[in-house]
């Protein structure tokens, strides 16, 4: 198969890069906004006539939570409008487009992990175009695997884990909050669920969204606690509330989600988050 990642320079697509490297089955092809603009309908449709796309997946998105609350037209742009771009594109080239999600698209309201037909109701602006992104897809009649996915990070680009090993260093104690729950998720172990949901579906046939995420609901705070401890930081956690804090995007309290379908389908064994962590910060100690 003729495999396109776009947005391959964030935290996801170079795992893919890593995955490539031994998945020798596909032939990889790696974009980011340098050389594929998914914003760009012409370039998007001749970039998959030219090179015979057959799989997109979409790592491509705006993905400043708090600043999207500001620019709420890029963020539409790159988050709605250009997935409706990939997905159209899809159809007409009969190809199959994995996209990946978000918890952010449900309100936190619930009080058991989300299912995938739990209906959404985002409450920040990157919600609300993530939301979108997904009905788009679903709309264009397009054969899709939508992922939704939480609380991502990676030993690439920027993240919570890699902010807190800095911080962990400079400082005594750090802030954290600790009243919005959720499931940390390796970047590693999400492209490895994608493999597996690739060749699940290799005769591209499928319209379906996907929970995957790493298996424990957590608080912010105590995933930070755990990143100190294995990180090996002399830094305390301080609990405090979402309120305290006082981010600009409204997070949801809860966002645990509900893996019983991608293990059905795949037969996956998903990683406890604290296993995935300890991998991560290896692969981070050793980087640098
Ligand atoms: N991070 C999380 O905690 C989290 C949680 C749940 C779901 N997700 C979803 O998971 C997916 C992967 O996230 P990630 O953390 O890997 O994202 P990321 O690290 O922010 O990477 C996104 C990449 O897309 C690129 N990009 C932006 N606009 C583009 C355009 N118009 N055309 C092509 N590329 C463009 C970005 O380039 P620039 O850096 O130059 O903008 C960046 O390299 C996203 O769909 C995200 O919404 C993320």
């Amino acid at each position: 198969m003729n495999i396109l990642v776009t947005g391959a320079n964030g935290q996801l697509g170079n795992e893919f890069k890593k995955i490539a490297l031994f998945e020798i089955n596909h032939n990889w092809t790696f974009t980011d906004i340098d050389t594929l603009d998914i914003c760009d309908e012409n370039s998007v449709s001749r970039f998959f006539t030219e090179n015979n796309i057959e799989i997109c997946i979409n790592c491509a998105a705006y993905t400043a939570v708090d600043k999207a609350e500001d620019e709420e037209e890029l963020a539409r742009k790159i988050n709605s409008d250009a997935v409706k771009i990939l997905a159209n594109t899809c159809k007409s080239s009969n190809s199959l487009l994995i996209h990946i999600s978000t918890d952010y698209v449900f309100d936190g309201t619930s009080i058991r992990p989300y299912l995938e037909d739990d209906p959404v109701s985002p409450k920040c602006v990157y919600g609300k175009t993530k939301a979108q992104g997904e009905q788009n897809i679903i709309n264009s009649g397009c054969n899709y695997i939508i992922v939704r996915t939480s609380w991502l990070y990676s030993s690439f680009g920027n993240n919570f884990v890699k902010t807190m090993l800095r911080l962990g260093s400079e400082r005594q104690f750090v802030n954290v909050v600790d009243d919005q729950n959720g499931n940390p998720t390796w970047a590693y172990d999400l492209a490895n669920a994608i493999i597996l949901l690739i060749q699940r579906f290799d005769n591209k046939e499928v319209k379906e969204i996907f929970n995957y995420s790493n298996e424990g609901t957590i608080p912010w705070s105590n995933f930070a606690e755990a990143i100190f401890y294995i990180g090996n930081k002399n830094c305390e956690v301080k609990p405090i509330s979402t309120q305290e804090y006082g981010c600009k995007a409204n997070r949801p309290a809860f966002s645990a989600l509900d893996k019983t379908k991608i293990k059905q389908f795949t037969g996956i064994k998903i990683p406890f988050w604290r296993e995935s962590l300890l991998k991560c910060i290896e692969e981070i100690k050793n980087n640098n």
